[in-house]
């Protein structure tokens, strides 16, 4: 069982992996949802991430807001990915449940502190500005995470939103680098793999088969937001990016990669926030994180769809 907190800028790819989560409680408890601002501002991924809760008819689940900008750098969102809302695509009802009392940096903290040692996972789906602040407020918690598994970077893939640098790492490269060097297990789902988990036509018609709320919305949102990257890579539909922090921790085995060294850059512009994998360990830098490169795809998206059904 993981008992998980997810950091999460809805986000189509975000609410998909919110889903999976909400589907999935033989495998994951869901202690909190945090929201920061990435894709679109906090105003707006703080409410989407409660219109995802009621639509899984979970508005049991707390949500709170973080950070609206990163820790040094002005905002940079992406809503010509996902649409002025964030969440285009179904036209979803304004949330009804209110948001938790209290900064997003505090539950984080308060919840690691409270947890058993070992027993939290910290799900970063979006710029790390939450992360990084609560390890920064409170150095204590990196020792007593059990792990973060985080959707961020891209090596062999190189960039989404510059050349060289993946959109949430880019938003707050400082950020992403405190997270990097906290010393905590780190999983990181990058573009490499997320790349190879797309939404084909044939997916997003199993999805829509489904002929529940959640079936038809999850097709809809794919509807919108793979014209970016059909339009961008010519690929066969949209990158389910988030979904697969979310699929790791149900099934860690469809997923393959390396326990290498990965470091952000942060002074250069030219490649602001690229994450440097020393895939081939040609650097004397210590390894701090498991770099996935592969998916079973087919399996991946059987599982996706099957949990799904379930809400
Ligand atoms: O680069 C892809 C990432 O940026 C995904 O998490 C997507 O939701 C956006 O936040
Ligand atoms: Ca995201």
């Amino acid at each position: 069982m993981r008992r998980i907190i997810i950091d999460t800028d809805p986000g189509q790819d975000d609410a998909v992996a919110i889903l999976l989560a909400l589907a999935s409680p033989e495998e994951i408890e869901v202690l909190g949802i945090t929201a920061v601002a990435g894709n679109v501002p906090l105003a707006l991924t703080q409410k989407n991430a409660r219109i995802v809760c009621e639509l899984a008819g979970r508005t049991d689940i707390k949500v709170f807001a973080g950070y609206d900008a990163p820790l040094r750098r002005k905002l940079i969102t992406a809503e010509h990915v996902h649409g002025k809302t964030g969440l285009d695509g179904p036209s979803l009802p304004d949330p009804v449940m209110p948001l938790a009392e209290g900064h997003a940096v505090d539950f984080i903290v308060e919840t690691v502190r409270r947890e058993p040692e070992g027993t939290v996972t910290l799900c970063p789906l979006g710029p790390l500005t939450n992360i990084a602040a609560a390890l920064q407020k409170a150095p204590d918690i990196a020792g007593r995470l059990q792990e973060i598994v985080l959707m961020g970077g891209a090596y062999f893939e190189v960039g989404n939103i510059t050349p060289a640098a993946e959109f949430n790492i880019y938003v707050d490269p400082e950020a992403a680098d405190i997270v990097m060097k906290s010393g905590v297990r780190i999983t990181i789902m990058p573009l490499d793999v997320t790349h190879k988990a797309l939404v084909t036509k044939a997916r997003n018609d199993a999805f829509r088969a489904l002929g529940t709320p959640v079936g038809v919305a999850v097709a809809q949102m794919t509807d919108f937001f793979e014209r970016f990257d059909k339009e961008k890579y010519g690929s066969a539909g949209a990158p389910l990016h988030d979904p697969c922090v979310t699929a790791y921790l149900i099934r860690p085995d469809l997923f393959k990669g390396r326990f290498v060294n990965v470091e952000v850059e942060t002074q250069s512009e030219l490649t602001m926030g690229m994450t440097v994998a020393d895939w081939w360990g040609v650097s004397k830098r210590k390894p701090n994180a498991t770099f996935m490169g592969d998916i079973d795809a087919g399996e991946f998206f059987a599982l996706l769809t099957e949990r799904l059904a379930r809400l």
